[in-house]
């Protein structure tokens, strides 16, 4: 029997309208001859990895692959354990031996999770009262509490698999990275749901003739305001849609992820049109405006790139590219993933197995199995466990289960086919593809898109002969590297080539980029040195460290290493192998034998590393510390533009202040969302000033990817943070620092100026601006300022009112000047790059002057050959 997890909310109190029998009643085993649901395990214990997230109060099965990190929370269950749960269900009815539809139902604790942001906390005691209005188009609005919904409407229960418009789309990344994060082929689960139609609760409300749309509000605020999408009106309405609301799945209340109290369930749809904890139904005439509905759930074109989408708000208000009803697909569960063949026990044939399912309630006519290419096809069985439904009438967990004069089919099918093993031992893969009734079947090569979903080719499992054994690979594996495609694709294959990435006969083949280890050792230097030998030259005037077990001595890199001497003083007497490879190029490690002086013993190296660093839990007034990375936690995310932000971060405590000087910079790690193996470690300067007290602001361009250049890694993982998320910092870094009223450091030589040329472009503002700040915040400080400030068009130009300010305040002492790449015909300032006429009538060489840089590389690079070419010296440029 399915457990029936009681809450303190006694739902028996408010027995539901047309519910005949009483509420917990199950058929008996005789009775029907459907799956119904596997034994469910309501999980009590809060995951150590959700403690401390905005979702500490929802507690989880710790089978489920996390998608996106910790928080929000993304997951889809291992593909095998999903397709298994039916054996559970002939285990324990094995009594009743009709019950075998392996895996059909999905337990609450499995089914796979999209969550935008934090899961709405709802206690037992308030879910009565929930409210959910209809407003808009209608005649009359009104607002039902829970209670009213269960007591006022028609109960129906029926069977519905919700698939997730991203399922399969890590294929569509391996291929090149969308704009979504990586599902694999589990992004689909089935339940018996139960609830009122939808159509009876907007029918009560009488919407006016001219309404055409259903617009859904749930109450999860996002960075964009509450997720929230739209249908068809007359969908909403057509019984047969099968659009409803739910507040049961499998017979017990809806668990926090998936929208408790109440959300919408949208059959045959995308699952993104099931808004979970549902507040608002609004009728109207256009589809929703809700930010979620506008950017996301789409298919663009395919040759619409990141870049292109992003600058042109066209393709995302063209309604043509929204997606509604699920495409046709189909999956191999069996073979498994890396599954060994042992063709000594095999027998004669193999059983393999998967799903398949269609949209708009269309049914999957065939699943076919080619093992030559796609040549020629076998026919598989199929299982179709929903049909089993249609027999009955009666009621099931509280709701009438009338199914059978509704022919749509709303859930995955199981289809299977025995294949001889000597036919999979001369292929190299199977080929898995299915049709719908309206004949329309999933294509052979895929349709790569921006957001990345619908994603439906052929699946496809290769084959390995490995000894007397067959290996069976999926095309990717949602929580691991390895997967026939990201293999095609490091032996230099394309995977478009309508071939899997595999060559053509007499193709070229295409070399694959090989990876260059650089060695870092000295030739010849082959001296033991032991712990205390490292620790005894661990001072700012000897700062040996260690880099992959080696010893280096950084005395020699002092003055010219571009983080200043602090970078290297900092990790004296450490092992900073992580750090080091994080940050450094090619051309940093070519430069490491100059440096090589001895081999770190084995002993003393597992010390070294054992050592725990004690950090004291006094609270610190600063919270930078250059030998120890620091925590700060994610807490505000501003939109300043499509593509930059400022977030914003908490320090340990109130009082306590970031310890940066000016003109300094620190360090921010962040683990790669790609490969959660690896941290990404960058350089920033924050916004904030650098003496506030209890958070920092970080203003940072998000690079997205384009069809060309893969993207930002570190901004776009910044721009992945769930707020609540931590951070490391180390610092400060930087060989420059301003002290005041002229006076700056520069690798610790002090030097007096009166006045500075700060070129810039971008977010290379930031560095500049701590300074020109600095300068302007002081009356007292008779420093000049000039500032250069290149972008591409007017909306890309930042800290503009800040800097408007500083000139209307002072003209004398600060002068800014934007120039453009790419300026509109209105746009009145300067027209192009910072050219050598602009750097000669803003920047020409001057007594007891510098220039501060910071912009991409091209700018760096150009504006320092026309300054030197003006007079300036190399000693007089600093590059931040
Ligand atoms: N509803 C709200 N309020 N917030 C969300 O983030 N995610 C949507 C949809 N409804 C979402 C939501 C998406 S994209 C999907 S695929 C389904 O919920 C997932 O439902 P599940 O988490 O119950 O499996």
């Amino acid at each position: 029997m399915a457990t029936l997890t009681e809450t303190s909310f006694d739902a028996a109190k408010f027995p539901f309208k047309g519910a005949s029998v009483k509420f917990h009643d199950l058929p008996t085993p005789e009775e029907p001859n459907f799956p119904l649901p596997p034994p469910s395990v309501n999980p009590t214990t809060i995951l150590d990895v959700d403690k401390g997230t905005p979702d500490s109060h929802v507690p989880r099965d710790p089978r489920l692959i996390r998608l996106t990190g910790v928080h929000p929370f993304n997951v889809e269950p291992p593909l095998t354990a999903l397709y298994k749960e039916g054996d559970r269900i002939h285990h324990r009815e094995k009594n009743n031996p009709t019950l075998t539809f392996t895996g059909f139902l999905t337990s609450p604790e499995l089914f796979y999770v999209r969550n935008h942001g934090p899961v709405p906390q709802v206690h037992d005691d308030d879910i009565p009262d929930w409210e959910l209005s209809i407003e808009g188009l209608v005649e009359n609005p009104f607002v039902l509490s829970f209670r009213e919904i269960l007591q006022k409407y028609d109960q129906i229960t029926a069977p519905i698999t919700l698939v997730c418009a991203g399922n399969r789309r890590k294929e569509q990344n391996t291929v090149r990275k969308s704009k979504g994060f990586s599902w694999g082929p589990a992004g689909l689960s089935t339940a018996l749901f139960t609830g009122p139609m939808m159509a009876d609760l907007i029918r009560s409300a009488k919407p006016f003739r001219r309404a055409k749309y259903v617009c859904m509000e749930g109450a999860d605020k996002l960075p964009n305001g509450f997720y929230g999408t739209s249908v068809k009106l007359n969908w909403a309405m057509d019984y047969n849609k099968g659009i409803m609301l739910a507040h049961k799945m499998n017979g017990e209340p809806l668990r926090p992820d998936h929208g408790r109290p109440l959300r919408a369930v949208v059959p045959g749809q995308i699952g993104g049109r099931s808004v979970k904890w549902l507040k608002k139904l609004i009728i109207t005439d256009a589809p929703s405006d809700n930010w979620y509905h506008i950017n996301d759930n789409r298919v663009l074109p395919t040759m619409v790139s990141p870049e292109m989408s992003a600058q042109d708000r066209k393709w995302w208000t063209d309604e043509r590219y929204a997606i509604y009803d699920l495409n046709v697909n189909s999956v191999a569960a069996y073979p498994e993933h890396e599954e060994v063949l042992d063709l000594a026990t095999a027998g004669t044939t193999y059983t393999a197995r998967g799903y398949a399912y269609a949209g708009g309630g269309r049914r999957i006519t065939r699943v076919e199995i080619s093992l030559d290419k796609g040549k020629s096809w076998r026919l598989a069985d199929i299982e179709y466990a929903e049909d089993k439904y249609r027999e009955w009438e009666g009621h099931l967990f509280g709701g009438k289960v009338d199914m059978w004069q509704r022919e749509t089919c709303f859930c995955w099918s199981f289809w299977s086919l025995d294949i001889p093993i000597s036919d999979l031992e001369n292929s190299d893969a199977l080929l898995v593809r299915a049709m719908d009734e309206a004949l329309t079947a999933q294509p052979r090569d895929m349709y790569w898109s921006v957001l990345g979903m619908m994603n439906n080719p052929w699946f496809r499992v290769t084959i390995t002969k490995e000894g007397n054994s067959l290996k069976f690979e999926h095309p990717t594996h949602p929580a691991k590297a390895g997967g026939w495609m990201e293999k095609a694709k490091k032996a230099g294959g394309d995977l478009l080539n309508g071939n899997w990435g595999e060559r053509h006969e007499g193709e070229e083949p295409v070399e694959p980029e090989p990876v260059q280890k650089i060695n870092m050792k000295k030739e010849g230097v082959n001296r033991q040195i032991d712990l205390e030998e490292l620790q005894a030259n661990r001072h700012a005037e000897k700062p040996w460290f260690v880099v992959d077990g080696e010893v280096y001595d950084g005395t020699g890199f002092l003055e010219g290493h571009p983080g200043g001497a602090i970078s290297i003083t900092s990790s004296a007497g450490l092992d900073v192998t992580e750090d080091f490879h994080a940050i450094h190029s090619e051309t940093a490690k070519k430069m490491m034998p100059d440096y090589h002086i001895g081999t770190l013993d084995k002993a003393s190296l597992e010390a070294l590393n054992n050592a725990s660093t004690t950090t004291s839990t006094e609270p610190r007034p600063h919270f930078l510390q250059s030998r120890a990375w620091s925590r700060m936690t994610l807490i505000e995310k501003n939109d300043v533009s499509w593509d930059t932000r400022i977030f914003v971060f908490q320090l340990e405590h109130e009082r306590q202040t970031l310890g940066l000087p000016i003109g300094q910079h620190l360090m921010i790690k962040v683990q790669d969302p790609e490969n959660k193996n690896e941290a990404i470690i960058r350089s920033y300067t924050p916004i904030s000033e650098t003496n506030m007290e209890g958070r920092m602001e970080l203003l940072v361009k998000i690079y997205f990817p384009t069809t060309d250049i893969p993207g930002g890694k570190m901004t776009m993982a910044l721009d992945k943070l769930p707020l609540g998320a931590p951070i490391d910092c180390k610092g400060p870094t930087g060989r420059f620092e301003y002290l005041g009223n002229g006076r700056v450091l520069i690798s610790g030589k002090e030097r007096h100026l009166r006045s500075f040329k700060m070129i810039c472009g971008g977010t290379g503002i930031t560095p500049v601006f701590q300074v020109l700040r600095a300068v302007m915040q002081d009356t007292q400080d008779p420093t000049k300022c000039v500032v250069l400030d290149g972008n591409r068009l007017e909306e890309d130009i930042l800290c503009r009112a800040e800097l408007d300010a500083y000139v209307a305040l002072d003209q004398e002492k600060c002068t800014v000047v934007h120039t453009l790449s790419k300026s509109s015909d209105t746009w009145q300032g300067r027209r192009g790059r910072i050219s050598e006429d602009l750097i000669k009538e803003f920047a020409a060489p001057e007594e007891a002057s510098m220039v501060l840089l910071c912009g991409p590389g091209a700018l760096e690079k150009s504006a320092k050959k026309i300054l030197l070419e003006q007079g300036w010296k190399e000693s007089d440029l600093h590059f931040f």
